[in-house]
């Protein structure tokens, strides 16, 4: 009986501990992007997560860095407009279609005007 506590004991610990990483690399809840001239995109990055479950949708084209999009434009690894393209509309656009809640497709709607 005793080992049977000490066993529940340690896995909650695990379990517990597994769950702390998981959020302290899942990054912020909201961020910008970079947007160029045309403007930053404001993203909300948590909403994302919990709605696609899968990081690699985004993460497998740039890494889990901020500014990671840019450096990689800057180093000509991406094309100006290809995450948004490629991922950002193309994915809110098909949401739509399937009746699906989404995200923004006009240009407005994600980038901030510049002052
Ligand atoms: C819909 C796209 C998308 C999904 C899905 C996504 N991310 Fe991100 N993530 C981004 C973008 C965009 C950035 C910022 C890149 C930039 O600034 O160039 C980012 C940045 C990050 C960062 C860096 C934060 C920092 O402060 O430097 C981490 C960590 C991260 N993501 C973790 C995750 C994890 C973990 C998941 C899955 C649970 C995930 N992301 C799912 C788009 C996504
Ligand atoms: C869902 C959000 C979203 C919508 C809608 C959107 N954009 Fe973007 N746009 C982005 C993001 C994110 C980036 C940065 C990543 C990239 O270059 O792919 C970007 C980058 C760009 C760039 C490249 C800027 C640079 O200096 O590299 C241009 C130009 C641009 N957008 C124009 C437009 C125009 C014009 C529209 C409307 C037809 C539009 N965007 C609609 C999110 C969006
Ligand atoms: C694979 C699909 C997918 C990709 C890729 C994706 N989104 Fe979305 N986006 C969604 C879905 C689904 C929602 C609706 C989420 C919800 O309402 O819970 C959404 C919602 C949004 C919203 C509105 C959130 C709100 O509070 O109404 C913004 C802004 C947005 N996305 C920006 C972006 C930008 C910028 C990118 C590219 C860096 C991007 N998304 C990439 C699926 C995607």
């Amino acid at each position: 009986m005793k080992r049977m506590i000490w066993l529940m004991v340690a896995s909650i610990m695990i379990f517990g501990t597994g769950i702390a990483i998981a959020e302290l690399n899942s990054g912020p809840e909201e961020l910008t992007i970079d947007g160029g001239d045309r403007g930053n995109v404001p993203f909300p990055h948590r909403k994302h997560q919990t709605n696609l479950k899968d990081c690699n949708i985004c993460h497998a084209v740039f890494p889990q860095k901020t500014g990671a999009i840019a450096e990689m434009k800057a180093q000509g690894k991406l094309k100006q407009k290809d995450v948004m393209n490629k991922q950002c509309t193309k994915c809110h656009r098909n949401e739509k279609k399937a009746g699906n809640p989404s995200g923004p497709t006009t240009c407005a709607k994600c980038h901030m005007k510049k002052g």
